[in-house]
């Protein structure tokens, strides 16, 4: 390994189905981690790709009349169509290798991997692989033998148990198998768990490993006869046993960089780049964490770098998202109506990583309007507009020039401009910190935290208004200087998360080359560690100014939505297996027809609501709105007819309100301090009547009151009507 080498996995994936957001997720977390350690500049190889062997995929492809090997390639070939629209192939800067079992270099690299831990001895020694008799029960769709721990007994005596993980049918197996002989490896690994106490992450999943292999540890089955599983790699002197399946596919990670042929050692690099660091599901874990480092103990083979276990995305019911339980985000519908950035952006800011997320449209939708639509991109597109504008689209000046700094003073601003530059550094150095240990919806929050700041130092210093006056062009320059330094700042640390968004950002500042890029000003070669406040040049011409995250239409998108998953045009698993739902030729083809790069980049997509830019360009500006902003809020004539305090809530008043409905509102105001609740009764208040209710101090609140807020400590002052109002009178 050479010190700035750096190798990430994802694991392979089953070759029997089709790929849903959990198989995505991963690879956009691997995705993310590996530009990353580009960008701290580590020679950096991602790896990701297909389990191919096995019962399941002969079961898949005997349901679909196809050879288990055009089974594979079907899916396979979803698979690279799916990561080349969600950016995450080689083209797009993705991964480097899409492994596949049934390459001939694997099959080549498994023997000799077998043939190494064959000839090896335990460290209590005796033979690593011994031949006897298995008898359990199996479950295909896991492809593992099931502990009693792991299924549940039947109901009848005479049906089989259910797999606590798929819920389907385990398969009673007896057969002459070769054994790993695990029992004797235990102490061996809970030292080296010991020794390296960061290799299985995060924590909670390392105590649940250690106390399982404390435990004690059973010798596991590592071949299936060849009667009964023919679609794999044969034992190597045994052609009559196949390789079990797990065994074949962990060596994947290996032979994939060139264990066991020179060819692709030349290629890519063993020596180079072992050991990996692999990113798993924890469904995945004890494979990885147990049985893959005590084969590679066995057969002398330095061990990965460390495991990182992410949770799962479940459904409302906490089921775990998957194509048995048919409770899947399909893939295509996902990506037709989102762009790929809001998605990772989504699935990195709220899974708490390591622990199970629940996936809702609604949610992404939600966070893609507040954080990408209103936070970032806002702050992008006024920052860029008012350069636009204010200083004839060039990056101006952020000096103020000491006969100015008074002035600059009394328009509100920190003339200090380390203050800011402080800032920054320390939130970059903060959200490295959180990345580096896999928080990324930590790093994230910090990295908008900057957001916040820089927006409120635009509210606060107002350009619009500096730039009124020519005495402030200074300062005006500054606030503008200083915006767009953040913005390069945020493009740097953001870049993994959003590529595409933050290259774009780049691009538009006018110091990034196009998106994709391999130039040195993309951004995948800029050390986030090595930023310097100051480096944007004054001068720089900026792009043309795109906005890249238009709000969605919340109920429009989630009814297209609710119609395509509905009218099951979407890819599902029966699309894998035709004879399933869908006939072979009236299956639409490709599987990907609605993800197309153009669904990919935001702006682009057409279910996307459309903008008006100049709409767009006052509000990013002066906060302004027009007047169907306005009328979106629906403000009526009230009448208090009770109004009482509440205990323990020394601020508020329950008031119930006429405003013209069949009932009167029950309104919850922060008003108590300064108004006598029987002096209320009988006024004419303005009531905003269509907002969401909530619930405050266990009451719920259906409107609120409007009044004016006065003084320091902001006094409410109700506002009212002089003259004679019908209750619910709307106010326009
Ligand atoms: N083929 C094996 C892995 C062999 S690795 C040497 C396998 N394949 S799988 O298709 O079932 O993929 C499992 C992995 O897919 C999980 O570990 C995880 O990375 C990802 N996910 C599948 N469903 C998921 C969720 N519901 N949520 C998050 N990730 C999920 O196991």
């Amino acid at each position: 390994m050479s010190n700035k080498s750096f190798y990430i996995t994802t694991p392979i994936y089953y070759a029997n189905s089709l790929p849903h957001l959990g198989h995505l997720y991963t690879m956009m977390v691997a995705d993310c981690i590996h530009r990353h350690k580009e960008q701290r500049g580590f020679e950096a190889y991602f790896l990701t790709g297909t389990d191919e062997h096995g019962v399941n995929i002969e079961r898949a492809a005997e349901r679909s009349g196809r050879t288990p090997q055009q089974q594979a390639d079907y899916v396979v070939s979803y698979f690279t169509m799916m990561t080349s629209a969600a950016g995450l192939d080689t083209e797009h800067g993705g991964y480097d290798v899409f492994m596949r079992t049934t390459y001939p270099f694997h099959a080549e690299g498994v023997s000799k991997f077998w043939r190494q831990v064959a000839k090896s001895k335990t460290p209590k020694g005796r033979e690593a692989i011994y031949k006897g008799h298995y008898e359990g029960w199996f479950c295909a769709p896991c492809a593992a033998y099931k502990t009693e721990d792991e299924y549940t007994k039947p109901q009848q005596p005479d049906q089989p148990p259910l797999c606590l993980i798929h819920e389907a049918p385990l398969d009673r197996v007896s057969e002459e198998s070769y054994f790993f002989r695990l029992s004797d490896y235990g102490d061996a690994l809970l030292e080296y768990y010991e020794a390296r106490s960061d290799f299985i992450r995060p924590e909670a999943r390392r105590n649940e490993v250690v106390s399982f292999v404390r435990g004690g540890l059973q010798d596991l089955s590592v071949s299936r006869l060849r009667s009964s599983v023919r679609w794999g790699i044969p034992v190597p002197d045994d052609p009559s046993h196949t390789i079990y399946v797990w065994f074949d596919a962990l060596t994947n990670y290996i032979t994939a960089i060139g264990y066991g042929n020179e060819e692709r050692e030349r290629a890519v690099g063993f020596e180079k780049f072992w050991p990996a660091l692999h990113l798993v599901g924890k469904d995945i874990l004890r494979f990885h964490a147990v049985y893959w480092p005590a084969f590679l103990m066995a057969a002398s083979v330095e061990l990965p770098r460390g495991i990182i276990a992410h949770g799962m995305w479940v459904d409302q019911a906490g089921r775990k998202m998957s194509k048995t339980l048919g409770n899947t985000v399909e893939l295509d519908v996902l990506q037709k109506h989102l762009p790929v950035d809001a998605i990772r952006y989504f699935c990195l800011r709220d899974m708490v990583f390591g622990q199970d997320g629940r996936f809702s449209y609604e949610a992404l939708i939600d966070r893609t309007n507040s954080d990408l639509a209103s936070g970032l991109g806002n702050l992008s597109s006024r920052t860029l507009t008012m350069i636009d504008r204010y200083c004839e689209g060039q990056v101006p000046s952020g000096r103020i020039p000491e006969e100015k700094l008074l002035l600059a003073k009394r328009s509100g601003i920190d003339t200090d401009e380390t203050t800011i530059a402080g800032f920054v550094e320390h939130a970059r150095d903060d959200f490295l910190m959180h990345f580096e240990n896999y928080a990324f919806g930590r790093a994230l929050e910090v990295a908008w935290s900057i957001v916040a700041r820089v927006d409120k130092m635009i509210s606060d210093a107002k350009p619009w208004d500096l730039a009124k006056d020519e005495n402030q062009r200074e300062t005006l320059n500054a606030v503008l200087y200083r915006a767009a330094e953040s913005l390069r700042w945020l493009c740097v640390l953001l870049y993994p998360v959003m590529p595409v968004s933050a290259q774009g950002i780049y691009s538009q500042l006018g110091v990034g080359a196009a998106p994709d890029s391999n130039s040195k000003h993309s951004l995948a070669a800029i050390d986030p560690a090595a930023l310097k406040w100051g480096e944007l040049k004054e001068g720089t011409r900026i792009g043309e100014v795109r906005p890249l995250f238009p709000r969605l239409d919340k109920g429009k998108l989630m009814s297209e939505i609710k119609n395509d998953r509905s009218s099951g045009t979407h890819a599902t698993e029966a699309d894998a297996v035709p004879g399933g739902r869908i006939a072979e030729e009236t299956r639409p083809s490709p599987p990907m027809q609605h993800a197309t790069e153009a669904d990919a980049v935001p702006g682009q997509a057409e279910t996307l609501s459309t903008l008006n830019a100049k709409r767009e360009q006052e509000i990013a500006i002066e906060g302004l709105i027009d007047i169907t902003d306005f009328t979106k809020v629906e403000l009526r004539v009230g009448e208090v007819l009770t109004a009482e305090r509440i205990p323990k809530a020394d601020r508020l008043l329950l008031l119930s309100v006429d405003i013209g409905e069949e009932k009167p509102r029950q309104i919850l105001a922060g008003i108590a301090q300064h108004y006598e609740p029987d002096k209320l009764i009988g006024r004419k208040i303005a009531v905003v009547s269509n907002l969401k209710p909530r619930k405050m101090r266990g009451y719920e609140s259906q409107g609120m009151l409007l009044a004016a807020s006065v003084g320091e400590e902001g006094k409410p002052v109700l506002a009212t009507f002089t003259e004679e109002v019908p209750n619910g009178a709307r106010l326009k």
